[in-house]
């Protein structure tokens, strides 16, 4: 026992990122609640100049990019991955809209440590156009899944899911909106999950 307690003995997270980053925003701001059990130590896109990055920055945490296309193959790319997180010592991996699939290569280090949040009630819809697809086949009900991540895509074991109805009119932009809002409470609240387990 180390007898560290308070704000030291938090778990650090990394955010893997493509983009926009209002999932990885919905972690940052829960990282600022007193009780929340972790921290984000670094944030890294594969896209530069992603918007996500700013976010970051903005919060005072180191935001790293690391292109896949500065790397001649997947493994390659997966090491440099490696080799970013390592000086971090972190506990939990977040992929939050981060748009590379990872192999068994990367994902061995880290089974049991590499979450994912999808925009779709999982098993169904995995995949990209979840809401074109859920509107097209009549569904009433959306939502979002927050889940470990294993080589298969979009199919490791569930944390914990939410739930949106689908109104009559919808498009997918106004789904996606109502799904999203359901994001950013289901990813602070399967972390806290983890870390209280
Ligand atoms: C979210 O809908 C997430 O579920 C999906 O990609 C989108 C990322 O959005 N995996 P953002 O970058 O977090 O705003």
């Amino acid at each position: 026992m180390d007898g560290v307690s308070g704000p030291a003995s938090k778990k650090r997270l990394a955010v893997l990122i493509s983009g926009r980053g209002s999932n990885l925003q919905s972690i940052i701001d829960a990282c600022e609640t007193p009780d929340f059990p972790a921290e984000i130590a670094v944030v890294i896109s594969n896209i530069p100049g992603a918007k996500g990055l700013e976010r970051a920055e903005r919060a005072g945490i180191t935001a790293l990019t690391v292109s896949h296309k500065d790397h001649a193959n997947r493994e390659n790319f997966e090491d440099a991955l490696l080799k970013a997180l390592e000086p971090y010592n972190v506990d939990l991996i977040c992929l939050a809209g981060f748009m590379r699939l990872l192999t068994a290569h990367f994902l061995e280090q880290w089974q049991g440590k590499i979450i994912n949040i999808h925009p779709s009630l999982l098993p169904a819809y995995k995949g990209v156009d979840t809401h074109e697809r859920a509107l097209a086949a009549g569904e009433s009900e959306a939502g979002c899944t927050v889940h470990f991540v294993t080589e298969e895509m979009d199919s490791g074991k569930i944390i914990l899911q939410k739930a949106v109805p689908i109104l009559p009119g919808d498009t997918p932009k106004t789904l996606a909106e109502r799904v999203l809002e359901q994001e950013h409470k289901a990813y602070p609240e399967a972390i806290r999950i983890l870390f209280s387990a």
